[in-house]
């Protein structure tokens, strides 16, 4: 099973963003938090932004939306280049429809769940996604501390995808850290988001190849 470690820039200088980018060439993808003051209340960039940070990045993107009428918005991520989009199922009216343009334009299209939101919400429409995201943290900020209940979450994910075989990555996203990420990918999940954890040391691409390496030590899938 491969681990994939994607720090977030939410924790980058945004004034500093193609020096804070290489600073992660040892990563899988670059988390790129898309907020617009509705969907969640913090703002940070559109497409313009998400096009300079493509252009600069040395990884693929792992564009994860957070904002109101996604199904209009989303498919302009995929086009833009980013090779993940992660839509909010709580955002959107048609997800599978969504769901297959973004693929259709040839990105892997992933599906988000707030805390509250149960995966038994979307099962049946899970196999149109490539990848599941349990938030680990109410969505809006960065360095908030992980929510061990939603594990629960993530090994029903799991469950499902050894049941149906419908190859998803299992990704969480909030709170994840040394400490974390052992009990995440002892759950199940492969696919880890980390925003503090990677920027706020002085060694991003040192904290990349740890937290790495202790999710693959407490991965048994
Ligand atoms: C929160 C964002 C996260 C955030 C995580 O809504 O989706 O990607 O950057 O930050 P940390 O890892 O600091 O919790
Ligand atoms: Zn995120």
């Amino acid at each position: 099973m491969s681990i994939r470690i994607n720090p977030s820039i939410l924790s980058a200088d945004f004034a500093n963003m193609a020096h804070d980018l290489g600073l992660i060439e040892n990563a899988d993808f670059a988390h790129v938090d898309v907020m617009d003051n509705h969907f969640v209340p913090n703002l940070t960039f559109g497409p313009q932004m998400v096009s300079r940070i493509k252009a600069t990045s040395p990884v693929p993107l792992d564009v994860h939306l957070m904002i109101a009428d996604q199904d209009r918005w989303a498919p302009g991520y995929a086009e833009l280049g980013a090779e993940s989009v992660t839509l909010h199922v709580e955002a959107t009216v048609d997800p599978v429809a969504t769901a297959k343009r973004i693929r259709e334009i040839g990105a892997r299209v992933g599906l988000a769940l707030k805390p509250a939101t149960p995966f038994a919400a979307v099962e049946e429409i899970a196999a149109h996604f490539d990848q599941i995201l349990v938030m680990t943290v109410e969505p809006g900020f960065g360095g908030q501390s992980f929510m061990v209940d939603q594990m629960a979450k993530v090994s029903q994910v799991a469950a499902f995808r050894s049941t149906t075989g419908v190859n998803l990555w299992i990704q969480v996203d909030g709170g994840v850290d040394a400490n974390t990420i052992a009990i995440a990918a002892e759950a199940g999940a492969d696919t880890f988001v980390a925003g503090s954890a990677v920027y706020g040391t002085d060694n991003p691409a040192l904290a990349v190849e740890n937290l790495r390496k202790i999710a693959r030590e407490h991965s048994h899938h």
